[in-house]
């Protein structure tokens, strides 16, 4: 008697066990199509989470996209020769997206940062072949970041023929970020309120603009840290990295927030930690911050609300400080929880925040200055 099983069933070949997996012909072809996870309890109640979309999955973080972008554009309009030097300045995000873009165009590059540079991320940084160089002092009244940018001018007259990519005022670097609000409307059908940290404002304003193509009624929620400028608070000391400016970018769409919040470091540090353990997925500061607010978003919104949360890097580089209980302690970082809400005020100028607040009233501080 035949087994008619044994002649129907073929064994699947070994591309059919794959039909998920990518095949990366080269480096550059691993950016992108992240996937989104849905964070729900205790950041929200049960049934009325967000969906975090993980840029951390990029080889190198959310800045591939951007780096990759205004390496080719620059290639494209002449702007950077072949094998010329890329110079620029970062707290480490797009070094990594830039040293990956050096390797796939072959050009040397150089990344100007601060003593904050997390020890992992100099090491990484250099093994992917980028050379770094540190700021040593802050500008005195535009920081770190003043600093680094005034060196990279430096750099850039020492080396002729060398480019500066520009992150803060290069609009290749909002550009970039259309494919991730692509992706979101592929994965998610449609957003109805966006929440992104805000740095050198490039990803906010690159994913809303594509975003409310598909989506016009999009509210988009900006994050901050406390002590910085970019929402017309004054300038201080800051322990976050990523998020947060002591300049004001150019890139900052501000016309396109509807709301912003500023998170303190202790706040992030159990937001980041409570993803760790709750979701098996977390980051570094602005990810902390991000899910917080969105965690409160979702809450606070009707059921039905699709809310969604850029989640820019993954945790590995925040070993030392975000998950190290020494740092934290030493900072007093795990003295208190985050409140279940965040104070509001009506104006930036109202205040200085130090913990989780809130406004509506979005306003751009250089306009309200002129
Ligand atoms: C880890 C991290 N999060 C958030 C941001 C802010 O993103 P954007 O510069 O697009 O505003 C940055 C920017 O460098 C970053 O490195």
């Amino acid at each position: 008697m035949s087994n008619s099983l044994s002649t129907t069933l073929v064994p699947p070949s070994p591309a059919h066990l794959l039909t998920t997996a990518n095949r990366c012909p080269q480096p550059s072809t691993m950016v992108g199509n992240t996937p989104v996870l849905w964070i729900d309890q205790p950041f929200a109640d049960a049934g009325r989470g967000f969906w975090a979309k993980l840029e951390g999955a990029n080889p190198g973080g959310m800045k591939d996209r951007p780096a990759l972008h205004m390496v080719e554009q620059a290639k494209a309009r002449g702007d950077l020769a072949p094998g010329a030097m890329i110079i620029e300045s970062t707290s480490g995000t797009l070094g990594l997206g830039l040293a990956l873009a050096g390797v796939v165009h072959h050009h040397p590059v150089t990344l100007v940062t601060d003593p904050g540079l997390e020890p992992i991320l100099h090491r990484m940084l250099s093994a992917y072949g980028a050379n770094v160089e540190l700021v040593t002092d802050p500008h005195p009244t535009g920081g770190w970041q003043q600093a680094r940018r005034d060196k990279v001018a430096e750099l850039l007259d020492t080396h002729p023929g060398s480019w500066c990519p520009d992150q803060y005022t290069n609009p290749d670097n909002v550009d970039a970020y259309h494919s991730l609000a692509v992706e979101l409307i592929a994965q998610l059908g449609r957003v109805d309120v966006l929440v992104c940290s805000v740095g050198t404002g490039g990803h906010s304003a690159g994913v809303a603009r594509k975003l409310r193509q598909f989506c016009p009624d999009l509210k988009l929620v900006g994050v901050d840290t406390v002590g910085s400028t970019i929402f017309g608070q004054p300038s201080r000391n800051r322990l976050m990295r990523g998020l947060g400016s002591s300049i004001y970018p150019d890139n900052i769409d501000y016309a396109a927030f509807d709301e912003v919040h500023w998170v303190a470091p202790h706040e992030a540090v159990w937001s980041c930690r409570t993803l760790a353990s709750t979701h098996y997925a977390s980051g570094g500061w602005s990810v902390g911050a991000v899910a917080l607010t969105a965690g409160w978003i979702a809450r606070t919104s009707a059921p039905e609300t699709r809310v969604a949360a850029i989640f820019p890097d993954g945790p590995q580089r925040y070993f030392d400080t975000v998950y190290n209980d020494d740092y934290c302690a030493e900072h007093g970082l795990l003295d208190d929880d985050p409140p279940t809400e965040p104070a509001t005020i009506d104006h930036p100028a109202e205040q200085v925040v130090q913990s989780w607040t809130r406004c509506a009233n979005v306003i751009n501080p250089t306009e309200a200055a002129a």
